[in-house]
This record gives structure tokens, C-alpha cells and sequence, in this order.
């Protein structure tokens, strides 16, 4: 049979990038063009210079995603893109793209959620065994998702209030740590002790839903009664003790889905998932089971266009189609 190639788009957030994969599996070519120097000394992403930035690149990335696959317009079959959730400003620059190369180059349009995208990065790595749970954790989500089969998503968790990347992007800006702060965080929990004894959002009894702001703002408390008291508390073992209350969340919820749902696979997904000491207690913990635990690498577990192909692909494959009416949409549900 032929090879299903797949160009994927996507601009939700403060990466402009295009990839090409093919079969949902194999990556052809992968191309990112970050944006977070132009973001860092505003503390945060800025949405307008977001969409400037992805107008500005988006011509040049496109071309050098073609480039480097030694592919043609021939032999792509679908143009897949992010149409939400994200940035609206940001996400028109790719829909608008897609929309433009669809027309042009007369391909089918598939729309894909970001979420997706983040979950079928996975299957760059390895093929999907069914049922499997997906532990969602980036900067704009943290998830439970249970999937029976390709495409189909049962959300059974969810954060109520901050998301996991979001509670460390603001403990990060506490200590005064560039944006992102996520990786900086992680690089001084390792040197920090775990001297801070921090809540843990366990909720209602059977819960699968998450919530970090509690901590967050334990965390601040913590800080300004330090100050006040001359009490010298060293950032590491804040982060360090921070970083254990997520962890210890994150793994046991994850833990106790994946024995109840009695899955197959469990897969880690979104830009936290490149947290180090997240990584190897979901490796320890889930070593201790029958659960194979799939994690990505560190270079597709934050925002990149191959995931967006390769869960377009599955889109594409089961017939989903968009319109030349397909709109960016800020807010879209799995
Ligand atoms: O998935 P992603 O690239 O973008 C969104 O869709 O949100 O995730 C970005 C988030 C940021 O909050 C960043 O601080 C966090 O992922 N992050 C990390 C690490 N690397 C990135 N958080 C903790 N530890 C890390 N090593
Ligand atoms: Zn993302």
C-alpha cells in the first residue's frame, strides 16, 4: 500500500512549526522556530507579538519543512493543523496557512486539537496499545485521558484551576527565574532538599482531577512569612519541595487511572512531561507494574508540528475533513 504523508501545522502558542510524517509514525522532517527569546523579558507569552512573529516565520519554516523531507507538493496527501485550543491570534496565522496551501495545492484540510498533537507525539516513538491512559501536563492543560482506540478521547481528570506548567511557570517567577521557569525549577529541585512541607491537592476521595493553585499560593506564603520573619530559605529546597508535591500528585493519580481503567499503556504528553524528576518516578513507580509507561522525548514533548501531523494523520485516515470554513477556536474541546 502507499505511504499516507502527512504535513502538519501549528502556531497555538509562542512556536511557529512545520513537520512533515508519514504513516502518523515516522517523522520526515521537523522544523521549530521558537519565539521565547522575544517573550522572556515580558515574564510571559504576549499574544500580539506572538502572531507577528508566527506571520514572520511561517513562510520560512514552511519551506525549510519541505526542503528537508526531499519531498514534493505531489506527495503530500493532507495538510493537518492546530485549530484550538491556544492563542487566537496566534492560531489564525496556521489555520489561515493551511487553509491558503489547501486551496493552492488542491489538499484535503484536517483540523487537529493541540491536545491530541501532544498525545500522538507518542506514537513517533512507539505504536499505541489500547486501552491506554494519557497523562496530560503543559503549560495550558493537565489531563487524564483515557482512549479505547485511535481518536477517541475520555477525559477523567482534569485540572480545576491552575494547570501544572502554569504552577510552575509562577513559583518560577516568584524566585525571579527567566520564563520558562519549568526547566529552571527542575534543574534546582535536583540541588534542593525536600525541607518544606507542602500541601498535596488529593480532592474528593476517587478523584482524578487535579488543582494547583493551593500550592502555588502555599508556596508564596511560605516565601513572604520567611521574608518577614529574616528566616533565609534557599530557592532550591523551594523548589525542590514544590516539585515534590506536583510529582507525588501527578504519579499517584496517574498510578491508580492506569490500574482502575486496567490499561495497556500509559503515555506522559505536554511540555512538563520534560520535567526530570517527574520522568523517573512515573519510570520507578510504573517499573513496580505490568503498565508499560511510554515517555517521550525531551524534543517532542513541548509544542512541535510533527505531533500535529501524526494525530492529523488519524484524522485524515478516518475520513475527518475540514472546510474552507475552519476557524481558529481559542477555547476547543477534546
Ligand atoms: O506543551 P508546552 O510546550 O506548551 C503548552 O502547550 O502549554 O508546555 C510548556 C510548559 C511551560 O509551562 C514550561 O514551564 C513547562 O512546560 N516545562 C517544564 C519543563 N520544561 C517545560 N516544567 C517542568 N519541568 C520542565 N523540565
Ligand atoms: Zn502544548
Amino acid at each position: 500500500t502507499k505511504d499516507t504523508f502527512v504535513l502538519g501545522i501549528e502556531t497555538s502558542c509562542d512556536e511557529t512549526a512545520v513537520a512533515i510524517v508519514k504513516n502518523g509514525t515516522e517523522i520526515v522532517s521537523n522544523v521549530v522556530a521558537s519565539q521565547i527569546e522575544s517573550h522572556k523579558r515580558f515574564g510571559g507569552v504576549v499574544p500580539e507579538i506572538a502572531s507577528r512573529h508566527h506571520v514572520e516565520q511561517m513562510t520560512i519554516v514552511l519551506e525549510e519543512a519541505i526542503q528537508e523531507s526531499g519531498l514534493t507538493w505531489e506527495d503530500i496527501d493532507a495538510i493537518a493543523v492546530t485549530e484550538g485550543p491556544g492563542l487566537v491570534g496566534a492560531l489564525l496565522v496556521g489555520v489561515n496557512t493551511a487553509k491558503a496551501l489547501a486551496f493552492a495545492k488542491q489538499k484535503p484540510l484536517v483540523g487537529v486539537h493541540h491536545i491530541a498533537g501532544h498525545i500522538y507525539a507518542n506514537r513517533l516513538e512507539q505504536e499505541f496499545e489500547f486501552p491506554l491512559l494519557a497523562l496530560i501536563v503543559s503549560g495550558g492543560h493537565t489531563e487524564l485521558i483515557l482512549m479505547k482506540e485511535h481518536g477517541a478521547y475520555e477525559v477523567i481528570g482534569e485540572t480545576r484551576d491552575d494547570a501544572a506548567g502554569e504552577a510552575y511557570d509562577k513559583v518560577a517567577r516568584m524566585l525571579k527565574l527567566p520564563y520558562p521557569g519549568g526547566p529552571h525549577i527542575d534543574r534546582l529541585a535536583a540541588e534542593g532538599k525536600e525541607s518544606i512541607d507542602f500541601p498535596r491537592a488529593w480532592l474528593e476521595e476517587g478523584s482524578y482531577d487535579f488543582s494547583f493553585s493551593g500550592l502555588k499560593s502555599a508556596v508564596i506564603n511560605k516565601i513572604h512569612n520567611a521574608k518577614q520573619r529574616g528566616e533565609t530559605l534557599k530557592d532550591e529546597d523551594i523548589a525542590a519541595s514544590f516539585q515534590a508535591s506536583v510529582i507525588e500528585v501527578l504519579t499517584e493519580k496517574t498510578l491508580r487511572a492506569a490500574k482502575e481503567y486496567n490499561v495497556n499503556q500509559v503515555i506522559v504528553a505536554g511540555g512538563v512531561a520534560a520535567n526530570k524528576g517527574l520522568r523517573s518516578e512515573l519510570e520507578d513507580k510504573f517499573a513496580q507494574t505490568d503498565i508499560p509507561l511510554l515517555v517521550p522525548p525531551l524534543k517532542l514533548c513541548t509544542d512541535n508540528a510533527a505531533m500535529i501531523a501524526a494525530a492529523g494523520t488519524i484524522n485524515f485516515e478516518q475520513g475527518k475533513r475540514a472546510g474552507s470554513d475552519l476557524n481558529a477556536n481559542a477555547s476547543l474541546l477534546l
